[in-house]
């Protein structure tokens, strides 16, 4: 294993060390001592943590409990709940008349609550769910655009002790339909639309669409939030207005209390095999690990205005818009738009706008402002930002080199954090005292042991690729999978099953100096403009077509997208592919999907690569796509 230096004279390649100021200014100065005394004592240190950075209704008994690996407890015999920290809690301190939330719409809009005012608004958002009969331990599916209420309705939802799961308002109506159906949510809280570049994405409509199937079964009571006010069907008795329901309606209402290890929130997300999976976090470790993580790398300070521009529906939006800032009581900033609406220099304007101190992105978005030209940025005074991040993907150098000179004016240090829905938090990552490397995700976080190891174990050389694992718990991790707790075995746990460690699905390799390179997925993950999607969910789409036998789909690089999907399909017996299918395959896709699924291209072809077991070798489409070797092929049968 790679010991990892920070010493400025002994740093191999090019660094970016922090000034004097920025480590003067830091939360967290003593980070690089620290991360080895949490290596040390990890319960220690989650321990003093969970005291420092939250209030607890009732104190816990035990910090870990690993009786029951991978089941692992953090926290036990605690009582708590993330809304009692994120929002009941300031009430009574001078951060109660503070901003906590900034909304601008798409349309210039302006909506702002203090934590007073936001505090409000869940209480009677959770009062409307009670009076629909939900209650502790419900599931509630929650498809809305970026508007405040969906933060609202996850705040309002934790209150009342029921389960969130949130289906971003990008998704199609047959994966809202199975997501609905596998948590057997009997509430769904919706809008009319969403608006996104000047269009209305009928969300109402896809909603209705998804419960016209079985999941229509499931789901006893639609909440629609209107935005748009477009018209839109309704059934009477199932649908209600948010409005008609919350009207009169007591700001007060009470905090069910939890147990740690109660569930919080499952988020679906894709794997390797079938459906997307549910992914469940707890309500006492999440707590502490999104926490402390914000805290120590984006250095968040009372004054500052943080702006995290990932959308509230995924783990990114969960972690780091609506739970950890208000955890710290920060003030957040929220944009309703799309990055280049009216046109590439809105974030830039908004920034300079709302004198947002902290941005924190995604490569994707980053290349693509890139695209347009310095001007637009240079056009409005971006002084007010103080540190920079980004996430979902690798960060090229050259769009790192450019949101650092460009956005950031040479002063604001990168967090390139590496994390994962199932980690919760940020698992390898800088803080602005590291020195950092373009492209690199730096060292891994205060009591998080990753490493790089070969198949077997042993961990690898410096710059030799390998396996990313995590070896001991943390507070942040998955509990399980909704449902299927072998599932949640078989993916996560039992490649280094022997070892006991936590397999992230990654390859990545350590350089000299013991920073982290993140190679990407090992598995048939794909990720396209830093979305996740699995290479099954995409086939069974494809398949999903009546003229199409079987298909294959790879992820081919892209300079903007970082990946798009390409698709190799066997048409049944007798039929000829054409340009004109292709056209009608990608749109299936998309309506099945989602338009991030959408492949780029589409191949006809006679025959796939399989194994002897009849396993399709993707790896062999990819290398031929990308034109390169096409390695071993000694268990190729056709
Ligand atoms: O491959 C890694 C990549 O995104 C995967 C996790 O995707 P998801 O669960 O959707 O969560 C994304 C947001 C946390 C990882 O397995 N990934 C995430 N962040 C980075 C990254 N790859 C390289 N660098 C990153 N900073």
């Amino acid at each position: 294993m790679v010991a990892p230096t920070t010493n400025q004279d002994d740093m191999h390649g090019e660094v970016y060390f922090p000034s004097a100021e920025t480590i003067a200014q830091a939360n967290v100065p003593n980070y690089l001592a620290l991360r080895e005394e949490a290596l040390a004592d990890p319960v220690a240190y989650w321990d003093k943590r969970a005291k420092e950075l939250l209030d607890w209704i009732e104190p816990y008994d035990q910090v870990l409990d690993d009786s029951n690996a991978p089941f692992y407890k953090w926290f036990t015999g605690g009582k708590t709940n993330l809304v009692h920290n994120a929002l009941d809690r300031h009430q009574n301190t001078a951060v109660r008349n503070k901003q906590a939330m900034i909304w601008v719409g798409e349309n210039g809009d302006v909506r702002t609550f203090s934590y007073r005012q936001l505090w409000q608004e869940v209480n009677r958002f959770a009062n409307v769910l009670k009076g629909l009969g939900v209650k502790k331990g419900d599931t509630v599916t929650i498809y809305m655009g970026r508007v405040p209420e969906l933060p609202m309705a996850m705040l309002a939802t934790l209150k009342l002790g029921a389960v969130h799961s949130v289906v971003y308002g990008g998704f199609s109506s047959t994966a809202l339909a199975s997501r609905i159906e596998d948590a057997q949510s009997k509430v769904l809280i919706t809008c009319d639309g969403a608006w996104l570049r000047g269009k209305v994405i009928k969300l109402k409509d896809i909603a209705d669409e998804a419960l016209s199937s079985e999941a229509g079964k499931v789901v006893e009571n639609v909440v629609v939030y209107q935005r748009t006010q477009h018209e839109v069907n309704w059934i009477e008795g199932r649908d209600h207005w948010y409005h008609d329901l919350s009207d009169g309606v007591s700001k007060v209402c009470d905090t069910e209390v939890m147990d740690s290890e109660d569930p919080q929130f499952i988020l679906y997300t894709s794997g390797t095999t079938g459906r997307p999976k549910g992914v469940l976090h707890t309500c006492g470790g999440y707590q502490v690990y999104t926490a402390t993580t914000l805290k120590y790398v984006f250095d968040v300070k009372p004054e500052d205005v943080y702006w995290c521009a990932a959308d509230p529906g995924w783990i990114t939006g969960h972690s780091y818009i609506v739970y950890a800032p208000l955890l710290l009581g920060a003030t957040n900033f929220i944009y309703e738009g799309a990055p280049n609406f009216p046109d590439p220099g809105i974030w830039w304007r908004l920034i300079e706008e709302w004198g947002i101190n902290i941005l924190y992105t995604a490569p994707t978005a980053i290349r693509g402002l890139m695209r347009f030209g310095d001007e637009h940025p240079n056009a409005s005074d971006l002084s007010s930002l103080r540190l920079l991040g980004s996430v979902g993907e690798p960060i090229n150098p050259e769009a790192w080199k450019w949101y650092y000179n460009v956005i950031g004016g040479e002063r604001c240090p990168i967090m390139d954090t590496w994390w994962q829905t199932e980690t919760g938090g940020f698992m390898i990552t800088p803080t602005p005292v590291v020195p950092l490397k373009p492209g690199s995700g730096t060292l891994p976080f205060t009591g998080i042991s990753a490493d790089v190891v070969r198949p077997d174990g042993t961990s690898c050389d410096a710059n030799e690729d390998g396996y990313l694992v995590v070896k001991t718990p943390w507070p942040g991790m998955a509990r399980t999978v909704w449902g299927d707790p072998d599932r949640f075995v078989d993916v996560y746990w039992s490649t280094f099953a022997d070892q006991g460690w936590y397999f992230t699905g990654d390859s990545a390799k350590r350089d000299e100096d013991g920073y982290f390179w993140i190679i990407g997925r090992m598995d048939d993950v794909i990720k396209v403009s830093g979305y996740r999607l699995g290479t099954a969910e995409v086939e069974a789409a494809l398949g999903s077509y009546p003229d199409v036998a079987e298909s294959a789909v790879i992820g081919v690089p892209d300079e903007l997208r970082g990946n798009v999907i390409h698709a190799y399909c066997i048409l049944n017996q007798g039929l000829e592919g054409s340009d004109e299918l292709a056209a009608i395959l990608k749109k299936h896709v998309r309506h099945e999907v989602g338009p991030i699924a959408m492949p780029s291209k589409i191949t006809f072809v006679d025959s796939l690569p399989k194994t002897r077991s009849g396993k399709i070798m993707r790896r062999l489409l990819k290398a031929e796509a990308m034109g390169k070797p096409l390695g071993d092929t000694s268990t190729l049968a056709n």
